[in-house]
C-alpha cells in the first residue's frame, strides 16, 4: 500500500479518533475528579473551546485544499463539521441541564438579556439545519441551494468568536487569537484577495510553465 492509499484507508478512522480525543479527555477528567472546584464551568469552557477549534478546522479545509492542491482533504470536511456540532451539543446541553436544570424561564431570560448567550444561541440554532442537511441525500435534494445554505457556517464562526469575546471579562487574548484565525480564513474567501488565484495565474503566465503545460 502506498502513502496515498494508506491515507484513503486509515485517514477517516484516524481523524475520527483524533476528534473524539477531547471528549475522552473530558470523560477521564470527570471520572478522576480532575475537573476542579467548579466542574460545570470546567465542562462548559472545555466544550465551548473545542466547538470553536473544530469549527475553525472545518473552515480551514477549503483554503488548505486550494493551497496544497490536495483534493482528498475535502473528504474530512463533513466529519469535522459534524464533530463541531457534537461538541456544540455537549456545550449547550451542559448549560441547559447542569447549569440551568432545564428551567425554561431562566434560560429564556438569559437568551433575551445576556448578549453573549443570545449570540451563542443564534450560532447553535444556525448549526442545526447544517448538521441535518449534511448527508448525501440532502446534498442531492437541495442541489445548488445546499451550498448557499452551508455558507451560514461563516456566520456561525463570527457569532462563535463574538460569543467568546463578549463573555470574557479581562483577558481578550484567547478569543482575539480565534478572531484573527477566523478573519484570515474568511479573508481567503474574498475573490479580490484570492491569493490562490493570483499564485495560479502568476504560474500560468511564466513562459516555462506555460510551455510545460502545453
Ligand atoms: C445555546 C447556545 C450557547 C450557550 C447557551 C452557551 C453558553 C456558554 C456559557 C454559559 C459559557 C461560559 C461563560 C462563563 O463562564 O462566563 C460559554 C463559553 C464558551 N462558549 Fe458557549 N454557548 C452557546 C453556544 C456556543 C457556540 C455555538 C460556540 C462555538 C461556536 C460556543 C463557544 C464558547 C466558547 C469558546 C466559550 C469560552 C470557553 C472558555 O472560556 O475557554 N458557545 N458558553
Amino acid at each position: 500500500m502506498n502513502r496515498s492509499e494508506l491515507f484513503v484507508h486509515y485517514g477517516k478512522p484516524l481523524v475520527f479518533l483524533l476528534c473524539l480525543m477531547p471528549f475522552g479527555v473530558l470523560i477521564a477528567r470527570g471520572a478522576s475528579g480532575a475537573l476542579g472546584p467548579n466542574p460545570v464551568e470546567a465542562i462548559t469552557h472545555f466544550t465551548g473551546d473545542w466547538t470553536l477549534r473544530i469549527l475553525l478546522l472545518t473552515l480551514a479545509v477549503t483554503p488548505l485544499r486550494r493551497l496544497t492542491g490536495q483534493a482528498w482533504i475535502v473528504r474530512y470536511r463533513r466529519m469535522l463539521g459534524l464533530f463541531t456540532f457534537f461538541y456544540a451539543v455537549l456545550h449547550v446541553a451542559t448549560y441547559l441541564w447542569l447549569d440551568r436544570y432545564f428551567d425554561l424561564g431562566s434560560i429564556a431570560e438569559d437568551v433575551l438579556k445576556r448578549p453573549y448567550i443570545t449570540v451563542g444561541f443564534a450560532a447553535f440554532v444556525l448549526m442545526v439545519p447544517l448538521a441535518i442537511t449534511s448527508t448525501q441525500g440532502w446534498i442531492r435534494r437541495l442541489g445548488r441551494r445546499w451550498k448557499t445554505l452551508h455558507r451560514a457556517v461563516y456566520v456561525i464562526g463570527v457569532l462563535g468568536v463574538l460569543h467568546f469575546l463578549w463573555l470574557v471579562k479581562a483577558d481578550l487574548l484567547e478569543p482575539a487569537i480565534y478572531g484573527v484565525i477566523l478573519a484570515v480564513l474568511l479573508g481567503l474567501r474574498v475573490p479580490r484577495i484570492d491569493i490562490f488565484a493570483r499564485v495560479r495565474s502568476a504560474r500560468n503566465r511564466r513562459p516555462g510553465i506555460a510551455s510545460e503545460q502545453r
